[in-house]
């Protein structure tokens, strides 16, 4: 679906019913990232992802930053009239979920942080984001998926399930430019999380493949230790995808997540 959210066009599915859910996708990825989740958690959601703005669906609004993504989401729970929700955020959806958290906490009924970080970005960190920049602008989005696709999945998916590397593959080379270009500013500029980890005090869920070597599974046991109400899940055989590597070791424990919210 797509609705206009401040005068922009807003890429979204919105499926079932239950606890609301906020999915948001990575880089440079779009909404169908989340398409294994959306309508096929065991736990009553309500499941809804978005296009961040650049990508799918959803028109760029630059200079990009991760406050701005966490706006969009907050807006958009405005639209659907959703006062609360989980915010599910992989890689710089989780740096989003992370500003949505900063900056937004009492729409937050719990948080899910996968495959992701709370720090920012080093100095040699930007320097690649401003050469990713570059080669975007000059030989377009084919060639940011296929410097990133490597590392995007895991080995065990390399190996045992070449088709869903093609998917992977597609999904990003696909991502515009622009959107791109903005994405790269948001996640060079984006400021660390770490300070504020420990002022988390909804439940949270952190879900890392044990084969992510962009955000290893080190950076997930940082968080952990910092948010109180905290759980860790290393999904075995998984890399930075988890959710689209093993969907249905993914959707077993966010579902039995969900499940104990609704317990609470
Ligand atoms: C992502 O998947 O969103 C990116 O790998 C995040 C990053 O490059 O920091």
């Amino acid at each position: 679906m797509i609705t206009i959210l401040n005068g922009r066009a807003v890429g979204y599915d919105d499926v079932g019913t239950g606890v609301p859910v906020l999915f948001l996708h990575g880089f440079p990825h779009n909404r169908s990232l989340w398409s294994p989740q959306l309508g096929a958690l065991a736990a009553p959601a309500r499941t809804m992802s978005m296009d961040l703005r650049g990508f799918g669906d959803s028109v760029a609004a630059g200079p990009g930053s991760v406050d701005g993504y966490a706006d969009d989401a907050a807006a958009l729970l405005d639209e659907l009239g959703i006062d609360r929700a989980v915010i599910c955020g992989l890689s710089m959806g989780g740096y989003s979920a992370l500003a949505f958290w900063r900056r937004h906490r009492n729409r937050v009924r719990a948080l899910v942080l996968c495959d992701t970080r709370a720090t920012a970005d080093s100095e040699e960190g930007r320097q690649a984001r401003l050469a990713m920049q570059a080669m975007a602008r000059e030989r377009g989005s084919i060639a940011v998926a296929n410097q990133m696709i490597t590392g995007m999945v895991g080995r065990t998916t390399r190996e045992k399930n070449p088709e869903l590397v093609d998917e992977l593959h597609r999904m990003m080379s696909l991502a515009p430019v622009q959107g791109i270009v903005d994405a790269l500013d948001a996640l060079r500029t984006r400021p660390d999380a770490t300070p504020s980890l420990t002022s988390i005090d909804v439940p949270t869920l952190i879900v890392v493949g044990d084969e992510d070597v962009l955000t290893p599974v080190k950076d997930s046991r940082a968080m952990q230790l910092a948010i109180a109400d905290s759980r860790l899940e290393v999904i075995a055989g998984a890399g930075h995808v988890s959710n689209m590597e093993r969907p249905a070791a993914f959707n077993h424990v966010l579902s039995e997540f969900l499940v104990s919210l609704t317990a609470q």
